[in-house]
């Protein structure tokens, strides 16, 4: 198929265009580059060997959307472009409102226009709110503690509802868990603008020198060692979830689909910083800090109904995480160039 990949030079977007390549796709990415570089498209081409076409666009904008299908012959969409920064969106709602929404609704648009039936969001376990049952399963209820979420959850619910008004759609939202680790090359990766709001790629900076040491946000939750538990999920195994449920779209009833993307296992921050001294040799200085408003004590996935009805299972292991995000952090200590 060819496909249309939004927000392609982006983190996740970007080890997705390899993996739809490697399994037969042809590829175009539409990019603002507001949280991406240029750079990032040459990385890909360098590591698929092919020319990736690139439409630098704002997809907030429905004309230039739609121009973009009219030039290129999209038999689906992997809907990645959005604005994701949890504390950004409490300070400047409006704007993630209007561009997370605003862009959703020029893609189905332009894909209504163009008879193109298929489609993946990027959703997240965000979705779950603050106080999930653990582990959480698709039909756990959704809910959202800030701006960045709530999208999430609208974003669903506009694109159940669509589905259901038109039998050709078929549809598919992915609920990612904690995306981290780096495309086994070392030539792509996570690469966050300012100060890191993630831990994966603070502590990966503090290992390359970039920062003295990490805030441990806490050590008296309900855990077993009193650190923040997440579902930690390698972004090569993320890619390749999408590439499963892409393919298994085309066989689904009509409607939307969801399925989370996780290992199913939890792992506490401490563990993460262990981890991450093995892999990279280095010591993780930190010092435990307050709380951070709004975290969640434990969140893990049940990736069941992934791995029964797209075949796909998380193959990564923290260990795996960690060694690929120093390889690529070691290798581009100050990330992407401009
Ligand atoms: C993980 C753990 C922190 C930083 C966020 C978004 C979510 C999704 C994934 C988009 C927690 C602790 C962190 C630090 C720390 N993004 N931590 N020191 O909050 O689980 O999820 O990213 O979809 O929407 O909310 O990820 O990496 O920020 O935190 O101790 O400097 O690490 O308290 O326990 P989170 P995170």
């Amino acid at each position: 198929m060819r496909v249309l990949v939004s927000g392609g030079a982006g983190y996740i977007g970007s080890h997705t265009v390899i993996r739809l390549v490697q399994a037969g796709h042809d590829v175009v990415v539409v990019d603002d580059f507001s949280n991406s570089k240029p750079t990032v498209i040459a990385r890909l081409e360098g590591l698929t060997g092919i020319r990736i076409p690139v439409h630098v666009v704002d997809l907030t904008d429905v004309d230039k959307t739609e121009q973009v299908f009219a030039h290129e012959q999209i038999d689906a969409v992997i809907h990645f472009a959005g604005f994701k920064a949890v504390g950004e969106s409490v300070a400047k709602p409006l704007e993630y409102y209007q561009n997370n929404l605003d862009s959703t609704f020029s893609l189905l648009r332009a894909m209504r226009r163009h008879g193109v039936h298929t489609l993946v969001f990027s959703s997240s376990a965000t979705v779950y709110g603050a106080e999930p049952v653990l582990p959480m399963t698709e039909d756990s209820p959704t809910s959202a503690t800030n701006p960045y979420g709530w999208t999430k959850v609208m974003i669903e619910q506009v694109l159940r509802d669509v589905a259901a008004s038109d039998d050709a759609l078929r549809i598919a939202a992915l609920r990612y868990f904690n995306p981290v680790g780096a495309h086994p090359s070392g030539q792509i990766g996570e690469d966050p603008s300012g100060i890191p709001n993630n831990l994966m790629p603070f502590v990966a900076q503090v290992a390359v020198g970039r920062r003295e040491s990490l805030s441990v946000f806490g050590d008296n939750y309900p855990t077993p060692d009193g650190t923040g538990v997440r579902d930690y999920i390698h972004v090569d195994d993320l890619a390749a979830g999408h590439v499963a449920a892409l393919e298994r779209l085309v066989a689904v009833d009509p409607g939307l689909s969801v399925w989370n993307l996780g290992t199913g296992k939890g792992v506490s921050v401490l563990e993460v910083i262990k981890a991450f001294e093995r892999a990279s040799g280095r010591d993780i200085p930190y010092q435990i800090a307050p709380r951070r408003a709004g975290d969640i004590a434990a969140s893990y996935a049940d990736p069941t109904r992934a791995n029964t009805e797209l075949g796909w299972y998380a193959t990564k292991t923290i260990d795996d995480m960690c060694a690929d995000t120093w390889r690529w952090q070691s290798s581009n200590p100050n990330g992407y160039p401009d």
